[in-house]
């Protein structure tokens, strides 16, 4: 997978990536990623690249050259040209899953906190959003759906482990437990410490429909559950 950061400040993108997984990814070539800086593409004097609404109204709106010349700077036949606002669909573990299975470049523009020309949406595949509240700007999204896709591509992290991430399957994932086995009196669950697989397997299975009920029942459809599992809701 290849990415293409285009920001405004692209010490944001560099000082987390030089944490994280992402930075694994790349050192074992599972990843590409240019970090683009939307300021190189003005004309404009002090590299501007905002201005004052048409229409009267506070704050800078970013303007289109800039971002439109950027994008056409990376953008091949292949990209994805997301564009992140909190106007957009909201981003979750299929969009991470769907794009890591069929995309090989992703371009992700960042949005400005003060909003910007909407005519740059001609430019762009998808808006998205990480929920519903409003941020300063669009690097925080970028790197959450940069380290959402990555931990799902193939050879970046072992596949158990994001097979039993929550969201897979529209569950929560099931409780884990470590030592110590008695934690001023709550105890690890019996079966857990039983050796027995098919048992834990189970109990596994049961206990992700149950924290997903609990927690997050939007996820559950009920028409979709079998009868053993209507009556483990006590339904
Ligand atoms: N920019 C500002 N807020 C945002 C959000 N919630 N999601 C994506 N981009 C944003």
């Amino acid at each position: 997978m290849r990415y293409s950061i285009l920001t405004l400040f692209p010490g944001m993108i560099k000082s987390y990536i030089s944490e994280s997984i992402i930075k694994k990814a790349l050192e074992k070539n599972k990843i590409e990623l240019e970090i683009v800086d939307i300021r190189n593409f003005t004309n404009l004097a002090q590299n501007q690249v905002d201005d004052y609404q048409f229409g009267g109204g506070k704050g800078m709106v970013l303007m289109c050259d800039p971002v439109v010349k950027a994008i056409e700077s990376v953008r091949t036949d292949s990209s994805l040209v997301i564009l992140t606002t909190p106007q957009g669909k909201t981003w979750n573990q299929n969009f991470a899953r769907e794009i890591a299975r069929k995309q090989n470049h992703l371009i992700i523009v960042c949005g400005h906190y003060e909003g910007f020309d909407e005519r740059i949406l001609n430019y762009v595949d998808i808006e998205i959003s990480i929920g519903d509240y409003v941020l300063t700007g669009g690097e925080l999204p970028a790197l959450i759906m940069l380290d959402s896709i990555t931990r799902v591509l193939p050879g970046v992290i072992s596949r158990e482990s994001h097979q039993q991430d929550s969201f897979e399957n529209n569950l929560l994932d099931y409780p884990v437990y470590t030592q110590p086995r008695d934690f001023r009196g709550h105890n690890v669950p019996e079966v857990l410490l039983s050796g027995h697989h098919a048992n834990i397997k189970q109990w596994r299975e049961q206990q992700q429909l149950i924290a997903t009920f609990n927690k997050r029942p939007d996820l559950i459809d009920e028409s979709k559950l079998s009868k053993v599992q209507l009556e483990l809701l006590k339904k």
